[in-house]
């Protein structure tokens, strides 16, 4: 792998997705880790992250300057080149003048990292700290007002350092300059894509199960349909994928797993209506946090009964049902920690827990992938695009986008106005822009509307379009007029009890995503 040393930058894990964007497998790694580890992974190429330490902050994270000598192409961003400038004996100083944003930036030499590049460009910075001079052994390739040297190079050693971020798109020429450290300093061939990742998997997953059964839930959501099919098509009908249907889901979602999905693998599954159920137990309720735990629970109890009768089924044959299926992604595994262990993996809060009886080991196939690269798979495997391209749902469905008590009615008002929204968003073609849009109930308010000239007294339906990277920050999104202006003629029309659409124009924060 090319392994991204994090220095605790924000920016790592992009730097990991940006390598396997040139089709190059990408590990993160912490700068904690022992460099004898690090170099025990074969590593092709090593890119040290920037940081938001200065170099000479006590305490400052740094790195056993053996990793320099072990003859590895290394390429240092921001802090990372002032930890290497540092390190092989370079001056690292104050800036005098800091520079945060976008940066003129003049290339000196047009060679080896810079090969190609225009003599003057824009990149992107944040630094107050500067390389003053370069380690002996280097050439000063590039500098900007603030930082003497901005980019260096010992094509020797193969050791490369640039002040900048190429990571962001800020950086204009910034992938480019990644691709060229990759492929021309450091000679790596493209061999990471979609259809080596399946295929790497599947002899994994064969090697893994030998004949035993595997048990697989599936939410509706991108993650867990990726991963069952991908374990589908290791192991074919020794895969039963259990579906819970607790009736909050959105149109058409529920027939989409039961048919679409199964039409596209050929996947064995068990699907439990258990809507009725479901509004049985919310009846009343209202509070949000109340309404999440009683649909978790449920969820839990269901999948359970369905997993039993999965196991007793299994039981009958002589089979043993060993192995579940989980759809946990990198970035879930870097946040809990890293590491290759499955102790510490984050639940999959959308198919629920294990019984406490039953003992299963798991299989994560796309552990090691990113969503950009789970919904490749899903694509090369066949899946149909309103699964592959399926926004983030909550696992508690519509039932935390009524704002106020659930009932089937607000339910099928809801799924309405949602289906319409969704619908028009698609035919603008906004889907891949925006992050998420819930369309939500506010159930309990009234407002007073004129209709066919009759007063009524609706309720209002909020949309809430944003636009985000990974859902920890949001903006909302600038729907254009004539969008909105669809949507919210329809909604009003073909929607009963809806008089009023509203747009809601908050960040988040100071909000969150949802509304519950
Ligand atoms: P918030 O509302 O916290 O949402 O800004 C961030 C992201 O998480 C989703 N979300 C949930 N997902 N169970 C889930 O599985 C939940 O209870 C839940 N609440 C929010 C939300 O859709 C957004 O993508």
């Amino acid at each position: 792998p090319v392994l991204v040393v994090d220095f605790g930058a924000q920016y790592a894990q992009l730097i990991a997705r940006r390598v396997r964007e040139t089709h190059i497998y990408s590990e993160l790694v912490p700068h904690s880790m022992p460099v004898s580890e690090m170099l025990a992974k074969d590593p092709k190429a090593i890119i040290l992250s920037g940081g938001p330490a200065s170099v000479f902050e006590d305490g400052a994270p740094g790195i056993d300057p053996a990793i320099f000598d072990a003859g590895v192409p290394m390429l240092g961003i921001c802090y990372g080149f002032q930890v290497m400038a540092h390190e092989l004996g370079g001056k690292v100083d104050k800036a005098a003048l800091g520079e945060y944003g976008k940066t003129p930036t003049s290339i000196d030499q047009v060679t080896g990292l810079l090969a190609g590049s225009p003599a003057e460009q824009d990149t992107w910075m944040s630094h107050g700290v500067a390389v003053q001079s370069a380690p002996a052994g280097f050439e000063v390739l590039a500098h900007t007002e603030g930082a003497p040297v901005a980019a260096m190079q010992d094509t020797d050693r193969k050791l490369y350092g640039i002040q900048w971020h190429p990571e962001v798109r800020h950086t204009p020429l910034g992938q480019r300059l990644i691709e060229t450290f990759l492929h021309e300093c450091a000679g790596l061939p493209d061999d990471w894509d979609a259809s080596g990742i399946i295929a790497d998997q599947v002899a994994r997953i064969r090697a893994k199960v030998g004949d035993a059964q595997v048990i697989c839930g599936l939410s509706g959501g991108v993650d867990s349909a990726v991963a069952a099919a991908l374990v589908h098509k290791a192991i074919g009908q020794q895969l039963t994928c259990v579906f819970v249907d607790h009736g909050l889901l959105r149109k058409g979602e529920a027939d989409q797993v039961k048919h679409d999905f199964v039409a596209a693998t050929g996947i064995k599954l068990i699907a439990v209506d258990a809507s009725q159920d479901f509004l049985d137990a919310l009846k009343g309720v209202s509070e949000p946090e109340r309404k999440r735990k009683i649909i978790g629970e449920k969820f839990i109890r269901t999948f359970e009964k369905a997993q039993r009768h999965v196991i007793e089924e299994a039981g009958r044959t002589g089979t043993e049902v060993k192995f579940l299926v989980q759809g946990t992604l990198y970035p879930d595994v870097v946040e809990s920690g890293g590491g290759d262990g499955a102790a510490n993996i984050k639940s999959h809060h959308n198919v629920g827990g294990l019984p406490d009886d039953i003992k299963f080991e798991l299989i994560e196939p796309l552990r090691s992938l990113f969503k950009d690269e789970v919904r490749a798979i899903g694509t090369e495997l066949g899946l149909p695009d309103e699964i592959v391209w399926r926004q983030p749902f909550p696992g508690p469905g519509l039932g935390i986008r009524i704002v106020g008590e659930i009932s089937k009615e607000r339910l099928d008002t809801l799924r309405e106005a949602d289906a319409i929204a969704r619908e028009e968003l698609s035919k603008a073609g906004l889907d891949r822009e925006i992050w998420q849009c819930p369309v939500v109930l506010l159930a309990d308010v009234h407002s007073v509307g004129v209709q066919g000239d009759e007063r009524t007294y609706g309720s209002p339906i909020v949309l809430r379009p944003v636009s985000s990277e990974d859902a920890m920050t949001a903006d909302w999104t600038r729907l254009p007029y004539e969008v909105l202006a669809a949507i919210s003629t329809r909604i009003t029309n073909e929607c009963r009890q809806i008089n009023r659409v509203v747009l809601d124009c908050t960040s988040k924060p100071p909000a969150t995503i949802e509304w519950e």
